[in-house]
């Protein structure tokens, strides 16, 4: 292994080590399906085109690279995961190949095996908060992309989580998520900061903007999933998190409780 080698890893996100990893599977399957209506806007809003060859970073099992082909039925869908077990899975929920191909890549972001200038558009969703270099992923994303292409990003920020009334269960959960996290080389505040990393990396036009959702605009269990459903897997058995959902989703259902949670959606051009 060479040097810039050692470093990559899955950061905070290992599938296969994952001690639950069927419900963290359905979990994306839920999170993709909940907002498909959403992503839409966002990515054409973003410049995916019809004839776009386009990559996904950290596709997982595929259900939004699924949606990318539909969004760019004439070009190509480039998928990039170092899960194989994920990648394995991703032909299968793509329901119909762009024209010119699905290209299956088993790859970390940090060194992607794929020419400079290739792609029109990329996409990471919920990837770079779990790496421990997101910036040399960006500026792989930058080499690969042609001139005018665009790099979109969807990640979370932990600063867009609102729980009122507060639940002490809930501030722990979060807090040793966040300590877990960060310790595995991840940030649950990278939303923020994306903005800053895509300019350094040398991308231009950048936008960004923060779509919030409540617990009135998704269904408990899926804003339940979206915003502990990963950490409780991090945390095994420090605290009951099927009481915990029973308790917000009672309280939920009766007005007693609100959740919201955001994240950031960041687009940037190669010049
Ligand atoms: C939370 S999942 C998101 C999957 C998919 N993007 C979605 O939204 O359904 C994070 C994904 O990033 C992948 N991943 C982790 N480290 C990576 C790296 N260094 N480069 C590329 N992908 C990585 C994981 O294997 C996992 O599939």
């Amino acid at each position: 292994m060479t040097e810039k080698h050692e470093h990559m890893s899955t950061g905070s996100y290992n599938f296969e080590t994952l001690n639950d990893s069927d419900f963290q599977a359905e979990r994306l399957r839920q999170q993709a399906e909940a907002v498909r209506g959403m992503e839409i806007g966002i990515l054409r809003s973003a410049g995916i085109q019809s004839g776009h060859d386009v990559l996904e970073l950290g596709c997982g099992p595929g259900f939004v690279s699924d949606l990318l082909a539909e969004l760019a039925p004439e070009g190509s869908l480039t998928v990039v995961e170092p899960s194989p077990i994920l990648l394995a899975q991703v032909a299968d929920n793509i329901r119909n190949k762009p024209a010119r191909g699905l290209l299956r890549i088993q790859a970390y972001g940090d060194c992607l095996p794929i020419p400079e200038a290739s792609m029109d558009f990329s996409y990471a969703r919920f990837v770079l908060q779990h790496i421990p270099q997101p910036e040399t992923v960006i500026s792989e994303i930058h080499r690969t992309l042609r001139s005018g292409g665009r790099f979109c990003v969807v990640d979370s920020d932990d600063g867009l989580v609102v729980f009122y009334p507060e639940d002490p269960r809930v501030n722990q959960l979060l807090r040793t998520a966040q300590t877990t996290q960060a310790e595995k080389g991840g940030d649950r505040f990278i939303g923020r900061k994306l903005p800053n990393m895509m300019a350094k990396a040398g991308f231009v036009n950048i936008n960004s903007r923060v779509l919030a959702l409540t617990s009135s605009e998704l269904p408990f269990n899926v804003l339940f999933n979206i915003l502990l459903g990963y950490k409780a897997s991090l945390l095994s058995d420090a605290i009951d998190i099927k009481q915990l959902f029973q308790d917000l989703s009672e309280q939920v259902a009766s007005g007693c409780q609100l959740i919201a949670g955001g994240v950031f959606i960041v687009t940037g051009e190669k010049s």
